[in-house]
């Protein structure tokens, strides 16, 4: 039997899986893929926990692959993308049907928060997983233009007496943002606490549903909306960004230390590399490591710190985020893979997040103090 790996992807393909609008291989639910003579192993990776459809997706593509040759052997195995996540035990916690909330963070601004939010959340998205971005950058809103719906008024609906907004959807994501309010080209002029008051509508006054997962796009710095967010919400886990260079890591650091402080408390996935190399679009094998080189890598070697991903500068990266077309949202395309294989570190990581620690309290501090990350 010569039956290929290309064959079975393929044949593959036919199979849905029910509710998600998307095949198995689309979903990449069909890892470790190996061919022996005529035995075909794989490890079917579902996108949900306890998945209902487990058993019948076995049978459907065990009967599938029988088509290509009757005589075909199958072994599989499966695992699931997300364990069980305990973060919904808090009954009055706003957003109780959200299973996973993530904040990307820095220190330092520019350093492609928000990039790696918005490719983050379409790679997420593409996996079948329900997702929604909260743009909590309050005075400097991003995810209207990154997501090319700049002009998009999200609706106000009555849902038990109550105005509530619903996000719009870009990319099969949920999108809320302060940017959907105001004139683009006005500045918002708020004090602080209207800028936290603001913050807390879009916790407590949104129709998001059911999410597996809700990024927050933090704005830079460790901040009131830093501590809105994890006074108003049990955050389950932070991601900080940073690119390789000294200032940028030495304001990572601070992001990092402000989720590890005793009364904050939040678990840290991991640490992207931003801007890590530029490549040229026409020498596509040289690096030149603009910003230092493995400037992440290190500090999360010696903070004992997962790296999720390295990303490179590339003008692809920049141009999608100017004109609304996420790199992640072609996932053929060698950013799209790089963002692929990112999400992919991020959810292992989620993953023994889940399987590790029980839910993240939402965090109690008294009005007028602060919180030092010493
Ligand atoms: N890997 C990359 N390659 C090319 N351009 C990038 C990359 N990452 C980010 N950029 C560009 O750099 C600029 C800043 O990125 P972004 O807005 O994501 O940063 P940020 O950390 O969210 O900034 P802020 O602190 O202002 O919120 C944007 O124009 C974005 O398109
Ligand atoms: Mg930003």
């Amino acid at each position: 039997m010569s039956v290929t790996k290309e064959q079975i992807l393929e044949k593959l393909s036919i199979v849905q899986y029910p509710g998600k609008n998307a095949d198995i291989v689309k979903l990449n639910m069909v890892t470790g893929l190996s061919v022996k003579d005529n035995k075909v192993s794989m490890t079917l990776t579902f996108p949900e926990a306890k998945s209902p459809f487990e058993k019948s997706l076995i049978k459907a593509v065990e009967a599938t692959l029988k088509l290509i040759d009757a005589s075909i052997e199958v072994e599989i195995k499966t695992a699931s993308k997300v364990a069980v996540q305990p973060l919904t035990v808090e009954k009055e916690t706003p957003l109780k049907d959200v299973k996973n909330i993530i904040a990307i963070a820095s220190g330092k601004g520019g350093v492609g928060k928000s990039t790696i939010t918005a490719n983050l959340a379409i790679a997420l998205a593409k996996t079948g997983a329900k997702v929604g971005i909260l743009d909590a950058d309050i005075y400097g809103p991003s995810m209207p233009k990154m997501f090319g719906i700049e002009g998009a008024k999200p609706t106000i609906e009555k849902v038990n007496g109550k105005d509530m907004i619903r996000p719009v959807e870009s990319y099969g994501v949920k999108v809320l943002s302060i940017g959907f309010f105001v004139n683009a080209e006005d500045p918002l002029i708020w004090r602080g606490s209207m800028a936290t008051n603001a913050l807390n509508q879009f916790i407590n006054d949104v129709i998001w549903g059911e999410l597996d997962y809700l990024l927050f796009d933090l704005p830079p710095g460790t901040g009131d909306i830093h501590l809105t967010m994890v006074q108003g919400l049990p955050v389950t886990a932070a991601v900080v960004v940073s690119t390789p260079q000294d200032v940028a890591l030495a304001d990572a650091i601070k992001g990092i230390n402000m989720f590890k402080t005793e009364s904050i408390n939040v678990p840290l996935l991991g640490l992207v590399e931003n801007m890590a190399w530029f490549t040229p679009e026409e020498l596509p094998d040289n690096k030149y490591y603009i910003f230092g080189k493995d400037g992440c890598k290190k500090l999360a070697d010696d903070r004992n710190i997962p790296l999720l991903g390295q990303i490179p500068l590339v003008q692809s990266i920049r141009e999608g985020g100017d004109s609304g077309v996420p790199s992640a949202a072609d996932e053929k395309s060698v950013m799209g893979q790089a963002f692929a294989s990112l999400t992919t570190q991020v959810l292992a990581q989620l993953e023994i997040r889940n399987s590790t620690m029980g839910a993240t309290k939402k965090v109690e501090i008294k009005e007028g103090a602060g919180c030092s990350t010493h």
